[in-house]
């Protein structure tokens, strides 16, 4: 009811919409509209209410919920169920539980903090609270487990698009890292639930640092972590970024899933790539190997030379790299 008497505001485009014409419209009587509006205000949004008159919008709040970004979503079923929080663990854990229910596919778990972001090898993600873009994306795609690893340069591609649209510049560190003067500004967490020739569910975490002041990142991770504000020098619209991260998705991932393409995406982590032509340290458990990287291939595979000259396909999911010189 909240979220229909939201749009109802925003429809009126800031002009006063009264008590009455809200309770016929969604047949509710006005003391029930009364309290809706006290907790929609309690969200964040400021709403004027003068007797005779009704209701009026002033402002809306900077929130990641579907009634913000749905002015700029273009998909037709990527994030058109958001499920959003205000203060969550993680993500990606919640979408997991609703990928183990019948929740649809394409369906989006959004939080504004995350108080246990989890990141890729057991790590941490730092989320603090209307600072970044924490969300998962709940898919079950008609794909071999052993394909999925795909949907992470999907994932990255989407990333890549959305950040060029706001003229932005991000490069894709193979496989899940998105960087900016070799720093990371985004990470990637894919999780599937599969049996062997079987998909039951995939949850493509996205973890974007977008407002986040460069003080503000913990001391341990300061030299290696930026944000999107920190490159830009002014906030970015979290709403309209997210959006169009969701719309690049569901374009680059109907082509992989209905036209079996993955090349879109794949030329996209390419052409944009942190690592083509770089000295790299491939990190495999305890093992630390010096390598060139040569190219990403058409699968989305790694290929290195090592210094004995030997050249080797690196698949994501097996190992992690990191540059020889710097983060890179
Ligand atoms: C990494 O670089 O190690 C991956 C980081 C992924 C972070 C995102 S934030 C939203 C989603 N929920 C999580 O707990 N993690 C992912």
């Amino acid at each position: 009811m909240k979220s229909e008497i939201i749009k109802l505001l925003k429809k009126g485009d800031n002009a006063f919409i009264s008590g009455q014409d809200i309770s016929k419209r969604l047949g509710v009587t006005r003391s029930a509209i009364w309290k809706y509006v006290n907790s929609i205000r309690d969200d964040g949004y400021e709403i004027e209410s003068v007797s005779n008159k009704g209701y009026r919008l002033i402002s809306s709040p900077d929130i990641l919920t579907l009634e913000e970004i749905e002015p700029y979503l273009k998909t037709n079923f990527i994030g058109r169920n958001i499920i959003h929080f205000n203060s969550i663990e993680s993500t990606n854990s919640i979408a997991k539980k609703l990928g183990d229910s019948s929740e649809v596919s394409g369906s989006i778990v959004i939080a504004e903090e995350q108080t246990n972001g989890r990141g890729r090898l057991g790590r941490s993600w730092i989320s603090p609270k209307h600072k970044g873009i924490w969300m998962s994306i709940l898919l079950k795609p008609d794909l071999n487990p052993i394909d999925a690893v795909n949907l992470t340069q999907t994932a990255a591609a989407a990333i890549v698009k959305a950040t060029e649209e706001l003229g932005i510049k991000t490069l894709v560190k193979w496989p899940n890292d998105i960087v900016i003067n070799n720093k990371k500004v985004s990470g990637i967490l894919t999780e599937m639930n599969a049996e062997l020739t079987r998909i039951n569910y995939v949850v493509v975490g996205l973890g974007i640092n977008v407002n986040i002041d460069e003080w503000e990142f913990p001391e341990d991770i300061k030299d290696t972590a930026t944000s999107l504000k920190t490159y830009t020098n002014s906030s970015i619209n979290r709403q309209e970024l997210t959006a169009k991260i969701l719309n690049s998705f569901e374009e680059l991932y109907t082509k992989f899933i209905d036209e079996n393409n993955i090349q879109a995406s794949i030329n996209i982590c390419r052409e944009n790539s942190a690592v083509i032509g770089k000295d790299i340290i491939i990190i495999n458990g305890e093992k630390n190997i010096e390598a060139h990287v040569l190219d990403i291939d058409n699968r989305g595979r790694l290929l290195v030379e090592y210094t004995n000259g030997r050249q080797e396909y690196i698949i994501s999911g097996e190992v992690s790299i990191r540059g020889k010189a710097n983060y890179i």
